[in-house]
């Protein structure tokens, strides 16, 4: 009589064990769609930031074409006889901010690098020349639009 008891209790452990073994899937497969969905989420964040970003990384300013240089934040914009050229204002030695010209020079506060209206270093400690950036110029409204 105790052999039909025990194949009886081995059976139900049998169909616990495969029961608990399809739950174990079920989970995987639910925790595994929740990981693609939460991923597939933040990418679509990721890049939907990175456009906002993109659109955000150029700037208007007002054009004076009369004047030489305009510093405007992180851009200098020479102008030469109408040959208008924007730089980036960051000194390409160890990146300070270049806020000012003299006698047509910019000058750089930190360590008193020197560049031509051209961008080209004069005298060091910087020795590379200044950024150039790209720019739409709009002479109707006297504004023009650089790209960061
Ligand atoms: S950062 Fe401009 S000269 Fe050093």
């Amino acid at each position: 009589m105790l052999f039909p008891i025990n194949l009886i209790s081995l059976h139900t452990n049998k169909t616990k064990l495969a029961e608990e073994k399809h739950n174990r899937r079920n989970f995987i497969k639910l925790a595994g769609a929740g990981i693609l969905l939460g991923t597939a989420f933040l990418w679509e964040k990721l890049v939907r930031s990175q456009k906002l970003l993109s659109q955000i990384q150029s700037i208007t300013i007002p054009f004076n074409p009369n004047q030489e240089f305009t510093f405007h934040r992180d851009v200098i914009v020479a102008n030469k006889n109408n040959n208008i050229v924007v730089y980036s204002s960051k000194c390409t030695h160890l990146g300070c901010t270049i806020g000012h010209a003299v006698n047509g020079e910019l000058v750089c506060p930190c360590h008193g690098s020197k560049f031509d209206i051209e961008g080209n270093p004069l005298n060091g400690p910087a020795v590379r020349p200044l950024k150039k950036l790209a720019f739409q110029l709009d002479k109707n409204k006297q504004q023009i639009t650089i790209d960061l």
